[in-house]
């Protein structure tokens, strides 16, 4: 197989560990799938802290948009954990954009579980994240640091390590995805937190591509929305559990290919039945504890079972033996904590690969319902009540 390095952006690289790196690839492109160079590229950025493939950064450093307020309303978690009610508004300082950062008019922000979990003092923010809780938003540029690409004046959305829940975010430059005419802002702020994750847990880490049968839990969250949407463009027939026959029927309507309600049915023995007996390709799993093992049972030979949260338990059981005689693999990410350089890294991805479908108007998210910021507590009730399928977003009024 012809190596060129420019395809895995490792251009950016110095020459002493562009040889070593390009070492490593030719072994794995030559020896198992071209898709595992991805994961490479990961390598690479963790283990040098660099970019890889940086984007020629423009200058960009015209002034800001006048009257920009000096103080801005924002939601922070109580101290200590707490209830949705406990969710009101403050009064904070407007961040400034720093270097290859830009500040964000904040028109609507996406609501997530992880939040729910940092209310409740389950799930502090990494390091130099805000205590501001929100992980992606939309709206309009307002100001940007020095080296940005993205132009004062025009809308994106974007993932973020904190500080959603805003009148005005700052966002990594590079996280940031240009909103199309067509996309409403508040659409485009429910995207990046779904999207980023199922990019790259389905479809990077778990390797799922045309014409493979995949499970995926919570059919009806904001993630299993997503999957089901994505796996509709790729190819893939996704099978969704869901935890009532209205949410079943409604994961059917969004486009996923089978569902089970896992009240009343057992999901292994329906997966079973659905791929004659074949299995899935890849699970990706929100529910670990004792379901690792069932999602087990539910792979085919050299399926990958990939973790993106543990609702019932962080330990598993997990049978040794099946995984060596069927070559499977179990791997698992978190998207917060990974350096913006990561980040960044899967924003030019998705923009390159799936962005033109969101342009297109083929990839929309499921809104489920829609709360002004002051009333962000009502906003965290409806998660906390599990009855929304799809994504609940804030609308943020300046
Ligand atoms: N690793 C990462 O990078 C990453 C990033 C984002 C989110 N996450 C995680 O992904 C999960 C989904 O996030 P979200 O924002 O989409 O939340 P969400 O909309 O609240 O979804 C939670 C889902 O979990 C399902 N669930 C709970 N217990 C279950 C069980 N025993 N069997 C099957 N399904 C079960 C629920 O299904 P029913 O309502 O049908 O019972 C619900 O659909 C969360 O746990 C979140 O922490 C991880």
């Amino acid at each position: 197989m012809r190596f060129n390095p420019g395809d895995l952006g490792l251009q950016g690289l110095n020459p002493l560990l562009q040889l070593v790196d390009r070492h490593r690839f030719e072994v794995l492109l030559g020896k198992i799938h071209q898709r595992i160079a991805r994961l490479a590229r990961e390598e690479v950025v963790e283990v040098h802290g660099e970019p890889v493939d940086p984007p020629t950064a423009q200058v960009n450093k015209p002034a800001p948009m006048p009257d920009l307020p000096s103080t801005m309303k924002a939601v922070v978690a109580p101290v200590g954990g707490g209830t949705s009610e406990q969710l009101t508004l403050s009064e904070r300082p407007l961040p400034k954009p720093g270097r290859g950062e830009v500040l964000v008019r904040v028109a609507a922000a996406g609501v997530n579980r992880p939040d729910v979990l940092q209310r409740m003092g389950h799930y502090p923010p990494p390091p130099g994240a805000p205590d501001i809780l929100g992980l992606e938003i939309a709206g309009e540029v307002v100001d940007a640091g020095e080296g940005t690409t993205h132009r004062i004046g025009h809308n994106v959305c974007a993932l973020v390590a904190g500080g959603g829940y805003a009148e005005y975010c700052v966002a990594p430059a590079g996280t940031c995805l240009p909103v199309p005419p067509s996309l409403p802002l508040v659409e485009a702020a429910a995207m990046p937190e779904t999207l980023f994750t199922v990019w790259t847990n389905l479809f990077e880490r778990g390797f799922a591509g045309d014409g493979d049968w995949v499970l995926v839990h919570g059919g009806t969250s904001g993630i299993g929305t997503m999957a089901i949407k994505l796996g509709g463009l790729f190819g893939l027939k996704v099978i969704v559990t869901c935890g009532s026959d209205e949410k079943c029927q409604r994961a059917r309507e969004i486009g996923a290919a089978e569902t089970i309600n896992y009240r009343s049915e057992d999901f292994v023995e329906r997966v079973k039945a659905v791929t004659n007996g074949a299995g899935v390709t890849v699970v990706l799993d929100m529910v670990g504890g004792d379901y690792v093992a069932r999602n087990i049972a539910c792979l085919a030979d050299e399926g990958r079972h990939v973790s993106i949260a543990v609702q019932r338990g962080a330990k598993a059981e997990v049978p040794i033996a099946e995984v060596m005689r069927r070559r499977l693999v179990l791997t698992g990410s978190t998207l917060r904590p990974r350096p913006v350089e990561f980040k960044a890294m899967v924003a030019d991805d998705i923009l390159k690969t799936v962005w033109p479908y969101a342009e297109g108007g083929r990839l929309r998210p499921v809104i489920d319902s829609t709360f002004p910021l002051a009333d962000v507590a009502s906003a965290h009730a409806r998660m906390d009540s599990g009855e929304h399928v799809g994504k609940i977003v804030l609308k943020v009024a300046s």
